[in-house]
């Protein structure tokens, strides 16, 4: 039985636009979310990139933050004891710049209180080297059986949309050892002043989310599901209870809330009220019985 059945509703908060939820706390109610993801916390403490980081676009945000965080010691001292206090579950997200830091990553992990599951990212396209783990199934693949031998809690493993058959990525993630696949991180993308001639953003080029990712994250969501026995987990641009179905009836068993976490705090609340009555249209009573069920 997948981990994720005890993560319910399955409706989740995605990485980088949630905060560390505690900003959060007075606007919605937190314990009805599935699980909070919080901002990836790297093993060394990172600054980040160059201001602007976020810039916004005709359907959608272009963010270049770099994985701006105080690390993951900072993480389980300062940000942990809030999150784990919450009667909600805690993903916790993580990156690794190599595989050599999975072990030391797992034995810290293991050893906190109130963790309920890893989500790695292997996708962030703001960081150099950043999508590398995400690009090459063999080392996707690598990273998480490294990842899965320091680790017994269940381990989600979130790709990238920046590649050719995103499918073999995620075969390689399952091969590792990954209990469950999360899709998609942003869209590689440019915003340009064109009468400075020049980036929008500090950092040239950034990541795209929100509305204009959907269709490109329901097709990543379908072939992974195509290719993998491994649960998925639908992320980009859901903001609606049809964008969450959407994402179930493609093949998803689980949804993350992002960029509309910013415009619209209550989204996620929206979407969970609204999950019976949608599912009542179906004929059916849980999500578990429509996903994948895309005639296609
Ligand atoms: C400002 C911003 C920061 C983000 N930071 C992270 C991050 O730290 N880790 C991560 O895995 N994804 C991060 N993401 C990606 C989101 O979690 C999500 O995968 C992506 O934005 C697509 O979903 P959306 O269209 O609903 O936003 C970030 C996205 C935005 C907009």
């Amino acid at each position: 039985m997948s981990f994720l059945r005890q993560f319910l509703p399955p409706v989740f908060t995605a990485s980088g636009t949630f905060g560390y939820a505690q900003e959060m706390e007075n606007v919605i109610d937190l314990s009805r979310l599935g699980a909070v993801i919080p901002k990836t916390v790297t093993l060394a403490p990172r600054p980040g990139n160059l201001p602007p980081r976020t810039v916004e676009t005709a359907s959608g945000m272009l963010n270049s933050i770099g994985l701006d965080n105080d690390g993951i010691d900072e993480f389980l001292q300062q940000k942990l004891p809030y999150l784990a206090g919450l009667r909600t579950k805690i993903i916790v997200s993580i990156a690794v710049k190599n595989i050599g830091e999975c072990a030391v990553f797992g034995e810290k992990l293991q050893s906190a209180a109130g963790i309920d599951a890893v989500e790695l990212n292997v996708s962030c396209p703001n960081v150099s080297g950043g999508v590398d783990f995400a690009a090459d199934p063999k080392l996707c693949e690598q990273v998480v059986r490294s990842m899965r031998q320091s680790l017994t809690l269940p381990l989600i493993v979130k790709l990238s949309p920046n590649v050719w058959n995103i499918g073999e990525i995620a075969k390689g993630a399952e091969s590792g050892g990954a209990d469950a696949v999360s899709a998609i991180n942003t869209c590689l993308g440019l915003a340009v002043d064109w009468r400075n001639r020049k980036a929008r953003l500090g950092n040239g080029f950034g990541g795209l989310s929100g509305p204009a990712v959907k269709p490109i994250a329901l097709r990543c969501v379908r072939q992974i599901f195509c290719a993998v026995k491994i649960p998925v987990i639908g992320i980009g641009g859901i903001s609606t209870i049809d964008d969450a179905m959407e994402f179930f009836v493609t093949g998803a068993s689980a949804i993350q809330v992002g960029t509309a976490n910013f415009y619209n705090p209550a989204a996620t609340m929206q979407i969970i009220d609204a999950l019976p009555a949608a599912l009542a249209e179906l004929g059916v009573k849980s999500v578990a019985e429509i996903i994948g069920s895309l005639a296609l």
